[in-house]
């Protein structure tokens, strides 16, 4: 609801499965499925047909008990937007009424968000002839995301992220690296996964694997550059590496500019190429898209410097990234504090954990150098 009154465009798609799946578990029946599609017979199909609609009902119910609280206006709109059909014979075997997208009405759903409306779509479509079909809901948000052109895909499952070999969150992945971390993940990872795989490679830019299990999970993944998922984006997503030599030009094209306004101290050529060392940078197809230099000031904190974001690329939190990676080295090498000097981005900083500190805090090597014409802010973090 809030992020529809964001403006957001937003279309709902109802998954059954955890409902199907205890079902079938309370009935003993053999549990049909082909690789990792469900095969649906008559019998299941008025059972799902039941649990849908039945889950339909309480989520309408939630949805006006929350436009009322919140005093909204968008109304929840179904209809016949998705046509189904018969995934037939697979290796032999008849998938009966499990059914894939045929076509996904695009401008009728299109009409409807445009009007202010929130599109529900349910994974039960039918055949232009008329037959009923049972889909898989991650396939039809998939599809519908694509035929939409929507910028993001959100699956919701009980896994709340991709696992990485040790176990821990992949919070971001490319999908050229989808295939090598497949296998890592549970059968219902696996599904968004190739959901996800169809979406990007369709057009859509970003998917957000999240869990349900998580209050605020969405808003937390798409407001926050921590999140609680797992993206994964149609560019590999630039990732920070240590500078070399051959950066040289390309770091003083970046740096150039905020010297010459004055927002970052003045480095020559040489200076630079003697303190490469301490440099990490952001490199995307040759370009260094942003920059920082970690000098250790003694055996318990470092300063950060010429921290820089290129101010043509908006949106990939260059900065953010940068200082987190910094921050990593700083621990890995058990310092205690790290400490910015800056003219132009002490809130940038204070939003990130910084806090103003003093001349005084700073160790007296450093102390000596500082520039009083510049006057910078001195800010500090525990790490
Ligand atoms: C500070 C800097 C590195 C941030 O890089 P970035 O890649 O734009 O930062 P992120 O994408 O991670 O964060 C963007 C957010 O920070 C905000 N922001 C950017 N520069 C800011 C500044 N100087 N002060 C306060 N907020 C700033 C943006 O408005 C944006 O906020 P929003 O998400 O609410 O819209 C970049 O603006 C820069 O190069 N500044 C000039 C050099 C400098 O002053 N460096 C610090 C001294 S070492």
């Amino acid at each position: 609801m809030l992020l529809n009154a964001l403006g957001v465009h937003l279309v709902l798609v109802q998954s059954t499965r955890h409902a199907i799946d205890s079902y079938i578990h309370e009935q003993g029946i053999a549990n049909t499925h082909h690789g990792n599609r469900r095969i649906t017979d008559e019998t299941l199909l008025k059972r799902i047909v039941e649990l849908a609609c039945r889950n339909g009902l309480v989520f309408r119910g939630l949805y006006m008990r929350a436009l009322h609280r919140n005093r909204g206006r968008s109304s929840l709109t179904s209809g016949n937007f998705v046509s189904a059909k018969p995934v037939g014979i697979h290796e032999g075997i008849d998938h009966k009424l499990t059914g894939s997208v045929r076509r996904i009405d695009a401008s009728g759903i299109r009409r409807q968000l445009a009007a202010g409306s929130v599109v529900y779509l349910d994974h039960l479509a039918h055949s232009p002839a008329g037959e009923l079909y049972n889909l898989a809901s991650e396939e039809v948000a998939a599809e519908t995301a694509v035929a939409l052109h929507a910028d993001k895909l959100v699956l919701m499952g009980e896994t709340p992220y991709c696992l990485d070999q040790k176990g821990g969150r992949i919070s971001e992945l490319a999908l050229s690296l989808i295939s090598t971390i497949k296998s890592n993940q549970n059968d219902e990872m696996k599904r968004r996964l190739d959901a996800t795989e169809r979406a990007v490679r369709g057009g859509v830019e970003r998917c957000h694997l999240l869990g349900t299990g998580l209050d605020g999970a969405i808003l937390t993944e798409l407001m926050t550059t921590e999140g609680t998922g797992t993206l994964i984006a149609s560019q590999p997503a630039a990732s920070v590496r240590q500078g070399r030599i051959d950066d040289l030009p390309g770091l003083i094209h970046l740096l150039a500019p905020m010297e010459e306004n004055g927002t970052l101290v003045q480095r020559s050529r040489d200076k630079l190429e003697a303190e490469i060392n301490h440099f990490y940078v952001i490199e995307q197809d040759g370009r260094i898209l942003g920059s920082a230099a970690m000098y250790p000031l003694d055996d318990r904190c470092a300063e950060i410097a010429a921290l820089t974001a290129d101010q043509t690329t908006t949106d990939q939190n260059i900065g953010t990234k940068l200082l987190k990676h910094v921050e990593e080295q700083a621990r890995a090498k058990s310092l205690q504090s790290l400490f910015v000097l800056t003219t132009q981005a002490s809130d940038w900083f204070k939003e990130r954990g910084f806090v103003m500190s003093s001349i005084e805090e700073l160790p007296e090597n450093r102390q000596a150098l500082y520039n009083l014409q510049r006057n910078s802010l001195i800010l500090k973090k525990e790490l």
